[in-house]
């Protein structure tokens, strides 16, 4: 099928959805995405970052489509004409979108680890405002322990429902989901109960903000100090693929590789996670990559960084000539200034 995405057009294979077709294309096309997950089965649909519109259904019904749609669970039809970064409702709506997505959220970047590598940082960063309407108090959870590697901040979680996925698909038994609906709706255990089996780690690396934590790994550097390495090691329960996160000398957290929209390539095992924190445990292949376009990956690394395009179109329209019709002779007194001649 043929399908026209930011006046690219490309053929995909029926079933294809919108967010999936504009990934072929490539990151400058690619609709943000908070809650979808490509490996994890039927995410997606929850939190409204990818609305795109359709300009036109399909060459049959060529009609426009009369509301913005999610992209990651919209197929596509042949002859779909879609807008995303061309669309200036689109860009708008995202606007509110992060306004929506941090009436709960608190502004913690400063002491919350997943800082340099949240993928509300980033969204909020490129399609956010830069001032809040918000007078509301923020709704507020005291901090739990689910078992002893995970930390849950639920005043930090968006409701992607991502790590439920996770621990449906992955592990054996699914202890936690979402209780309440509405804006009483958190992730939880109900009773507290421990998250315990071998691959729960993973709800940590696909938690798109600071929500679920590594308690081995909390407070220890900001990840832009650390420094990413590739190593496997010969593990009986999963691939042995993982990503080092080094400071000086020592491992301070081990993660699964992730590729270029912050997705696990592989979930990995918790002995690999949180009990193999010594370089000797490990066979070194050499510097992660880092292709996500995220502070993470600035100046360092060789990164693959692709620019994007919001913030600069942003300060482009924001700019403001500077009023130099002053009176100077303040400056020019203190000497801050030069005397005019
Ligand atoms: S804890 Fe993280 S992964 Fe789980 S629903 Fe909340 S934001 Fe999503
Ligand atoms: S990424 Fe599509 S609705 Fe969340």
């Amino acid at each position: 099928m043929k399908v026209t995405i930011d006046n690219i057009t490309l053929d995909v294979e029926p079933g294809t959805t919108i967010m999936q077709a504009a990934r072929m294309i490539g990151p400058e096309v690619a609709p943000p995405a908070m809650c979808y997950y490509e490996p994890l089965q039927g995410s997606g649909g929850k939190c409204r970052a990818c609305l795109v519109k359709v300009t036109a259904g399909s060459e049959k019904d060529p009609r426009p489509m009369p509301k913005l749609v999610p992209a990651c669970i919209t197929a596509v039809q042949d002859g779909m004409i879609v807008e995303n970064t061309v669309n200036e409702a689109v860009l708008e709506t995202r606007k509110g979108i992060v306004e929506f997505l941090l009436l709960n959220h608190p502004l913690d970047c400063p002491v919350c680890d997943q800082a340099g590598e949240c993928h509300l940082q980033d969204f909020s960063f490129e399609h956010g405002v830069s001032s809040t309407r918000t007078v509301e108090e923020r709704n507020t959870f005291e901090p739990v322990d689910l078992g002893e590697n995970i930390k849950l901040n639920m005043n930090r979680c968006i409701l992607c429902y991502r790590c439920v996925y996770t621990a449906d698909q992955i592990t054996d038994g699914r202890v936690h989901g979402v209780m309440n609906r509405g804006d009483h709706a958190e992730i939880s255990t109900y009773i507290e109960k421990a998250i315990d089996n071998d691959f729960s780690g993973n709800v940590i690396d696909v938690c798109p903000v600071g929500a679920l934590t590594d308690k081995t790994y909390r407070f220890k550097s900001r990840v832009w100090f650390s420094k990413p390495m590739d190593a496997h090691c010969s593990c009986d329960k999963c691939s042995g693929n993982v990503t080092l996160w080094y400071r000086g000398e020592e491992v301070i957290r081990v993660t699964g590789r992730k590729n270029q929209w912050g997705e696990l390539k592989e979930f990995i095992c918790n002995t690999c996670r949180f009990d193999r924190k010594k370089t000797s445990d490990w066979v070194i292949e050499g510097p992660t990559e880092v292709s996500r376009h995220s502070v993470i990956s600035a100046n360092k690394y060789g990164a693959n960084m692709i620019r994007p395009a919001f913030p600069i179109a942003q300060a482009a329209r924001d700019f403001k000539q500077i009023d130099d019709n002053r009176d100077r002779s303040f400056l020019e007194n203190k000497s801050i200034l030069p005397a005019k001649k």
